[in-house]
């Protein structure tokens, strides 16, 4: 059985709604909880379906994690360090399950993970991940499609740069790899996202001696021991933006509770650009209101603190009913714009040129069955159907499950009409299914 939304466009969302923790975050905290011996304690955890095959992965690297028994709170107790392989199944999965190479690195001697494919935003390489490991002074080999790292870090020089920036997991995996042993690293282009800030806050409440996270340039000295923590996840910057751009393709009015304004600049920069007004409530809360048709605007998308990637997709929904026209150019996945079909299926306008799309906002968007192509395409595509005239199907939501917790109960609980429903996927995908079983 699969799940899909069906979404009845036209109602106007209004009230409060709280933002759950960042899933950017727990996923490679998750991975660090293998540096530790004993019982982690990760708190503000957002209950998604990527965090629960994380959980698998580390379970199967001989972990046993305990999944919400409380809200928000996953344990995760280390109770057998020899396995050193993450199965090729379950990685393959999700990309982020690449973030478990440090830790087992650093903590175990060795790493087999299986080397992520492309996806649907682009062809997405691990060699910076790489480049950094053995800058490190640990052997990285390919077999039979998994990356073979052996050999204890022992620090040196990183610069992890690539042609689209600093890689954000690469900054993770490195950093987990560099934080044990007498070695002291630098790394220098780092990733700067709150998301890596938040890590290096979590391996130094861990005992980890990490300098300048947050900043390009990480100084890490190596320790002999880690010991488990209990750490509160920062809470979600996309979600929060998703929220935004929900209250600006509505006409809304969404009060954002438990949020972290201070990590949204460049975003706050562009509502002030479109006419979406963004009122700091106070340090965790957000006030995004727009009564009119808001204004359009060009998007280019940056490692942070620039326009994030991962609000490409929902921004370029309140494009396509804002006034006038906006240049969007993705400058991270050049790729990433499998959604602009299942767009037009909406009645969006929207021309296509490699990385730049012409957005040129219609006044109505009609209602009609789409596809979410990933994540974020996912919830831009709900967006559309929040404003679209008349009743949007969102099929493959599980796209959507794997980032936006409860996200149609909060979108409900702001005046939307939406409902998930279940449905028997037509016979050619049931033949798929079987075959791949
Ligand atoms: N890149 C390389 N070589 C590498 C690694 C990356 O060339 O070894 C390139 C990528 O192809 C891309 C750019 O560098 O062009 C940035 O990729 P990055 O490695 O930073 O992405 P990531 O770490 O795999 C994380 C988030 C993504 C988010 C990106 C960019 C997690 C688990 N994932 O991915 O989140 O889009 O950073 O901000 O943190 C999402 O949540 O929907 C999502 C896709």
């Amino acid at each position: 059985m699969l799940s899909k939304y069906v979404v009845l466009g036209g109602q106007r969302l209004a009230g409060a709604v709280a933002v759950s923790g960042s899933k950017n975050a727990a996923l490679p905290m998750m991975a660090a909880a293998l540096l530790a011996r004993g019982a982690t304690v990760l708190r503000n955890v957002p209950d998604l379906s990527d965090v629960r095959l994380m959980a698998e992965i580390l379970e199967s690297l001989g972990c046993r994690v305990s999944l919400f028994p409380e809200p928000g709170v996953v344990v995760i107790d280390v109770v057998d360090e020899s396995p050193v392989v993450a199965p090729y199944e379950l990685v393959s999965e999700m990309r982020a399950s690449f973030c478990v190479l440090g830790p087992l690195l650093a903590r175990r001697g060795e790493a087999h993970v299986s080397q992520p494919g492309g996806c649907t935003l682009g062809e997405r390489p691990v060699d910076l991940h790489v480049k950094g490991i053995q800058a490190i002074g640990s052997e990285v080999s390919f077999h039979r499609g998994n990356v073979i790292a052996k050999g204890r870090p022992r620090g040196g020089r990183v610069y992890l740069g690539g042609a689209m920036g600093p890689s954000v997991t690469g900054t993770a995996n490195v950093m987990c790899a560099a934080v044990l042993g007498s070695g002291v690293t630098i790394i220098d282009q780092a990733a700067c996202e709150p998301e890596i800030a938040n890590l290096a806050a979590m391996l130094n409440s861990m005992g980890a001696r990490i300098f300048g996270g947050g900043t390009s340039r990480l100084v890490i000295n190596g320790v002999n021991e880690l010991h488990a923590t209990d750490f509160s996840i920062i809470p979600d910057r996309i979600e929060c933006g998703t929220f935004i751009a929900a209250a600006a393709i509505t006409r809304g009015d969404i009060t954002i509770e438990r949020c972290d304004p201070d990590v949204l600049s460049a975003v706050f920069d562009k509502c002030v650009e479109m006419g979406i007004e963004l009122m700091r409530v106070d340090d965790h809360t957000l006030r995004a209101r727009c009564e009119r048709r808001p204004r359009a605007t060009d998007l280019v998308t940056l490692p942070y603190p620039g326009f994030p990637t991962d609000l490409q997709s929902p921004f370029m929904s309140v494009l396509c009913t804002a006034q006038g026209y906006g240049v969007v150019e993705e400058k991270i996945y050049p790729e990433r714009y499998m959604h602009v079909p299942e767009y037009r299926r909406l009645g969006a306008d929207i021309r296509k040129q490699y990385a730049t799309c012409i957005v040129t906002g219609v006044e109505q968007l009609s209602g009609a069955p789409a596809a979410s192509t990933d994540l974020r395409a996912g919830a831009g595509l709900v967006l559309m159907g929040l404003a679209a005239q008349g009743e949007t199907q969102v099929l493959k939501i599980e796209h959507i499950d794997r980032g936006y917790e409860k996200f149609h109960e909060k979108l409900a609980a702001l005046g939307a009409t939406i409902k998930r429903v279940d449905y028997r996927p037509a016979r050619r995908e049931e033949d798929k299914r079987r075959l791949a079983a």
